[in-house]
């Protein structure tokens, strides 16, 4: 895992945009594989300011995001496709067609997930993933367990996941027990992976994710194992990193 070391959030935000963006200009009909969360929104925001300055064309890009609540449409506000709307799809030019979220709506778990595989594998793949970590060493919502997720798959969140996210619901109970996310394989079979942490909080999972055992109980510990992963992280979340 290779690390670039950032000052803080807007450093990372820039980087992490940068790096979305050479990908896009490499390869403009390039899948990505993004996330949500309060981690990559400045660098939605980048993104956003430098389509609008014409650096950056996602006509032809395609996306894969990493998870969705069950039991949430795409028209509620809590929703990750509400999200990825609002954060960046909306104010860019991508064709919301190519844009691709775990149907949260449909109750068939099996199905939706099988079918979200499918459409990944179609599409032969992330060209470049998108990570952030969960201060338990979450990725998408692969929680720690005692083995590692294959594919798409439905989880239970743990408390520790639902009190982190209870923060952008109105009450605690309001938050779903239920997501739909990525499985590891389906996050590993991406060709490059960039991980952005931030902030105190993650500094004990990214501790773990890069010089850790490699081990279910911090599901991002697998990413040792990817041999084209980058972290983009700022000295706190790095503070455990000697
Ligand atoms: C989001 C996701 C999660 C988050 C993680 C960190 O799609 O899959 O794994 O990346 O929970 O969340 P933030 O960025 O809010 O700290």
């Amino acid at each position: 895992i290779r690390i670039v070391r950032v000052r803080d959030y807007e450093d990372m935000s820039r980087q992490v945009a940068n790096i979305i963006s050479a990908q896009i200009i490499l390869k403009p009909n390039c899948v990505l594989g993004l996330a949500t969360g309060s981690t990559p929104i400045g660098a939605y925001q980048q993104l956003v300011e430098w389509y609008k300055k014409g650096d950056v064309d996602f006509s032809q890009v395609s996306s894969y995001n990493l998870d969705e609540y069950r039991g949430l449409n795409g028209d509620d506000p809590q929703s990750y496709r509400y999200f990825m709307n609002e954060n960046l799809f909306n104010h860019v030019n991508i064709n919301i067609e190519n844009t691709h979220v775990p149907d949260g709506s449909n109750p068939d778990a099996d199905a939706t997930c099988a079918e979200y595989d499918a459409m990944v594998a179609a599409a032969g793949y992330q060209d470049l993933q998108l990570l952030g970590i969960g201060n338990n060493g979450h990725i998408g919502f692969n929680e720690p367990d005692d083995h590692f997720s294959y594919g798409t798959h439905c989880v239970d969140l743990t408390e520790s996941t639902i009190e982190a996210n209870s923060r952008l619901f109105d009450k605690i109970e309001d938050v779903p027990r239920q997501a739909y996310t990525m499985g590891t394989h389906t996050i590993m079979s991406a060709r490059a992976i960039v991980v952005a942490a931030n902030g105190e909080k993650k500094a004990q999972a990214v501790h773990d994710m890069v010089y850790g055992p490699i081990t279910p109980s911090c599901p991002a510990s697998i990413l040792q194992l990817h041999s084209n992963v980058i972290l983009v992280a700022d000295e706190a979340a790095l503070s455990l990193c000697k």
